[in-house]
């Protein structure tokens, strides 16, 4: 292994979801940053170009898509293998949080357009993206996001979402055994709170200042502090690491 921040990403192909999004456009910086080849994937074409064009390095590629249609993963793979030359990473964002004052407000839509997006979609994104790295031979890396809510329930009218983590937690160690004997490791990133719009969605002053002075460090995490994370487990660094799930909650969590 050569030793560098981002070793073994070298010229490495990436699908990112969610990559326009707070996090996902400071980790696509970081596998930039490593040498990797991003295919940057989210919902809107202006702002994956304009995320793609900002990359350092060539050979990204930006690409819309609606991970609840499962018909896309298929093509979304098939486009990596062509444009990228391969899959070796899949680094999993996209998901979408509903805040709602009480259990009686959430609806049955709410329940199922976060279970869609955030575990259902990950598990057939994660399996079309884990046959294409098994029929190339060459290992691979499934990162998967989770959230503090897998392990608290959730904060500030987020239980269905907190559950949607659950559920993802639970699959990333699910497909870790499934994965492992091909090298594919699979993990998940846990955030606390970072300072995305998606935390500060709805979310009362006074939850978010409470989370905040019970974090240790003391403050709330800027996305870059996710991107080291995230490209640490896709490189050779973690290579012995699966089934892991890395919280990164400045402490508000310890485990
Ligand atoms: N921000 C936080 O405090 C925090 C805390 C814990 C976990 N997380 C997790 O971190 C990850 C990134 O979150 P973020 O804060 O950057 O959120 P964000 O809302 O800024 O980004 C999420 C991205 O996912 C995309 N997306 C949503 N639905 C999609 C779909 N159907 N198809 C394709 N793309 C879709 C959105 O367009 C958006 O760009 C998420 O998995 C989130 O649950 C965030």
């Amino acid at each position: 292994m050569t030793w560098s921040v981002g070793a073994g990403l070298e010229g490495r192909g990436v699908i990112l979801t969610g990559a326009t999004g707070g996090i996902g456009a400071a980790v696509a910086r970081g596998f930039a940053a490593a040498g990797a080849r991003v295919m940057a994937v989210d919902l809107d074409q202006a702002r994956v170009d304009d995320l793609v064009g900002t990359l350092e390095g060539s050979g990204h590629v930006a690409v819309v898509a609606d991970l609840r249609d499962l018909g896309s993963h298929d093509a979304l793979v098939e486009q990596a293998l062509r444009e990228l030359g391969e899959v070796y990473v899949l680094a999993n964002l996209a998901a979408v949080l509903r805040r709602r004052g009480s259990l009686d407000e959430v609806t049955e839509d709410d329940w199922d357009f976060q279970h869609d997006i955030n575990v259902k979609s990950a598990f057939f994104l994660s399996r079309a993206a884990g046959n294409a790295m098994i029929a190339a031979g060459k290992g691979g890396r499934i990162i998967l996001f989770s959230s503090q809510g897998w392990w608290t329930g959730g904060f500030g009218g987020s239980v269905a979402y907190a559950s949607s983590k659950g559920g993802v937690t639970t699959l990333c160690r699910g497909l870790a055994r499934t994965f492992g004997p091909h090298q594919i490791t699979v993990n998940c990133v846990s955030p606390g709170q970072v300072n995305t719009p998606m935390l500060m969605t709805g979310l009362a002053p006074e939850v978010y200042e409470t989370m905040k002075k019970q974090t240790p460090l003391g403050y709330v995490a800027e996305p870059e502090e996710l991107a080291g994370p995230v490209v640490f487990l896709a490189s050779d660094h973690a290579k012995y690491i699966t089934g892991a799930t890395l919280n990164v909650s400045g402490g508000f969590l310890m485990y």
